[in-house]
């Protein structure tokens, strides 16, 4: 019996040393303590033991129990402790490889014009209004005292889509639908940013689509010193507060009289230098006080009420104030530019 035990020992010991996964010991605790198990098999025999041997025989059966159980949970703990110590080798971070770089995405040089802009005038109390891009013949030139065969209509060669649609040449039609849907006739006072097209052949310093900011104001006794006053905040905010600005006659069917604004050069301050062209000053918009016809076509008395209007381009001001030297780069939108300028702004 004795024999028998200690084969059942080295049995167990030589198993135990090729157990590798949790798995195989289990089917090994099995083997030698489940049901048909070989100690198990063992304890059957303790009814043929004679009595007096009984005794002796199972506190060995127990003895070998016990030391089989130790042994068989002690090395579930050296496997379990083996697969912890895995997974955390295959699972570790290596605190030293670079990390995935994250691309922040920028604003537009054109939206960080447009959108500076806005702000001048929302706090002006302006409200800011969009209009189609495809317009119609009345509304971008007949409304703007512009018949058909004007031949300042010339001036704005215009992608036509049928005789009376377009694409639009400039913002000022928001103007006339703005007056138009005013039922009460009331003041008004808004800019309207947006997309307009013609029909140029694209270079540095032109494209076929550019962004333009239509402003409107209509209201009883307006003049053109308001309209000085307000271009003068504007100039100042978009090139800084000692900029002065002047005016030129100009001429636009839809303004009486017509007037295009210069800024004195942020550059050289008014001395000259290759910005201004040695000017000292830099043309920015075209304005005007609203032309008695357009008012008149849009349901407003020109006796009653007088307004100023204007039409800037954002395109020109970010070149001017970002030394931007191709038009072409707002809308190519090639990253390495976007990416650059982001850079050398560093966003907001
Ligand atoms: N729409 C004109 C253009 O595209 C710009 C302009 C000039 C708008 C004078 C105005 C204005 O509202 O009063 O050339």
């Amino acid at each position: 019996m004795q024999k028998k035990i200690s084969e059942i020992k080295e049995q167990l010991q030589n198993r135990l040393n090729q157990v590798n996964t949790l798995n195989e010991l289990n089917d090994l605790r099995v083997e030698f303590l489940g049901k048909k198990g070989l100690i198990t098999e063992l304890s059957s025999m303790m009814k043929d033991i004679p009595f007096e041997e009984k005794k002796t025989f199972g506190s060995l059966l127990n003895a070998i129990k016990d030391e089989t159980n130790d042994l068989i949970n002690h090395k579930k703990e050296t496997l379990e402790m083996d697969e912890l110590q895995k997974k955390l080798e295959t699972e570790s971070i290596d605190v030293t490889l670079p990390g995935t770089k994250l691309t922040v995405g920028g604003i537009h040089p054109l939206i960080r014009v447009i959108d500076e802009i806005e702000e001048v005038f929302v706090s002006m109390g302006y409200d800011v209004v969009e209009g189609p891009e495809i317009e119609t013949d009345l509304y971008n030139f007949e409304k703007l005292n512009l018949p058909k065969g004007h031949p300042a209509r010339d001036a704005q060669d215009s992608f036509y889509i049928t005789d009376e649609m377009l694409l639009r040449s400039q913002t000022s039609p928001v103007q006339a639908r703005t007056m138009d849907a005013n039922i009460e006739k009331g003041p008004i006072r808004v800019i309207c940013p947006g997309k307009v097209y013609r029909r140029d052949d694209d270079d540095a310093t032109h494209s076929h689509q550019f962004t333009q900011i239509e402003g409107l104001v209509v209201d009883k006794d307006i003049s053109l010193a308001d309209l000085k006053g307000t271009l003068e905040i504007l100039a100042k905010k978009l090139f800084g507060e000692e900029r002065e600005i002047r005016f030129r006659p100009s001429f636009f069917p839809f303004t009486e009289p017509s007037i295009e604004v210069d800024v004195s050069c942020f550059k050289c301050g008014g001395v000259g230098c290759p910005i201004c062209k040695e000017t000292g000053w830099i043309e920015i918009l075209g304005s005007g006080m609203v032309h008695p016809n357009v008012l008149k076509g849009c349901g407003y008395d020109p006796e009653k009420y007088t307004g100023f209007a204007f039409g800037i381009g954002p395109d020109r001001v970010a070149m001017l104030k970002y030394g931007i030297q191709d038009v072409r780069s707002f809308y190519t939108n090639d990253l390495r530019f976007l990416e650059d300028f982001n850079r050398v702004e560093g966003g907001e």
